[in-house]
């Protein structure tokens, strides 16, 4: 289906079938409505509205603290905003993991009230697995997400995960169970390149890489983070596509200047 400027609307099939073409997926995280236009009209083709919000919106440490209502709000107003893209919601932590009836009504709430095409869901565990069998099942698409994840930071520790063959194949293992089970695309977050090669040569739904190498199906990278506007965060694997940050603050330093010099409002900008 074509919008009104005759773009066509990327649906869960079509990112699917990007991968069976050779087409490289382009994915950015939004959290409000301004930056959901842009990076709509940008022709990215999938917006994730990421419980990084946690970190890079509400300046907590981890994404521990994002509850389901964070979710839902932020995802409204991406909603707002993204006409053509493919919208997926991360469901946060223990919104889903306590069992599969919880797992379903959550994410089909996410689904409802914010009008989310998809939810992304965090793990490879049977458990998991058998979740994300029950939400696609029941209607609900899913994107998974292995490697480095950010709910099990405090098990985990932030660091690149898969480096042991022993981690490497139970990790090749959990992307064929995830595929096996519905799952639509998988975020590969924190892995070394050639582990993140072999799980995109197991399997045949698209594998979207943050830290994981050239070899994935597509690339997402947190908005505030690509766009430079959070300062001091530079871990190895971020292009900083401008330089926001200082843009902003110049900005705002010389609107400081001329208000009090009283340059501003001159009469161009009086009634
Ligand atoms: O929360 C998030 O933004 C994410 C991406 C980094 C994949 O999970």
């Amino acid at each position: 289906m074509a919008d009104q400027n005759g773009e066509k609307k990327v649906t869960i099939q079509g990112i699917v079938k990007m991968k069976r073409d050779a087409r490289r997926i382009v994915v950015v995280t939004a959290y409000d409505v301004l930056f959901a236009r842009i990076v709509d009209s940008a022709g990215v083709d999938m917006v994730l509205v990421g419980d990084s919000l946690g970190n890079v919106v509400a300046g907590f440490d981890t994404t521990l603290p994002v509850t389901l209502d964070h979710m839902i709000y932020h995802g409204a107003a991406v909603r707002r905003g993204v006409r053509r893209a493919l919208l997926v919601v991360d469901m946060p932590f223990l919104s889903y993991q306590a069992s599969e009836e919880l797992a379903i009504l959550n994410c089909g709430k996410v689904m409802q009230q914010t009008g989310a095409e998809a939810v992304k869901v965090e793990g490879g565990t049977d458990e998991m697995v058998s979740t994300v069998g029950r939400l696609t099942r029941t209607g609900i698409p899913v994107v998974a997400h292995l490697g480095f994840t950010p709910q099990s930071v405090r098990t985990l520790g932030m660091r690149v995960q898969g480096r042991q063959e022993s981690d490497a194949s139970r990790m090749v293992e959990q992307a064929k169970a995830l595929e096996e089970s519905g799952a639509f695309a998988l975020v590969l977050e924190l892995i070394p390149s050639d582990l993140a090669e072999r799980i995109t040569d197991a399997i045949s739904i698209p594998t979207i890489g943050i830290g994981a190498g050239p070899h994935c199906d597509g690339q997402v990278l947190v908005l505030p983070d690509l766009l430079g506007l959070n300062d001091g965060f530079e871990p190895k694997f971020l292009k900083k596509y401008a330089n926001l940050a200082e843009t902003v603050r110049n900005a705002v330093a010389r609107y400081g200047d001329e208000v009090r010099s009283g340059a501003y409002p001159d009469a161009e900008h009086s009634n």
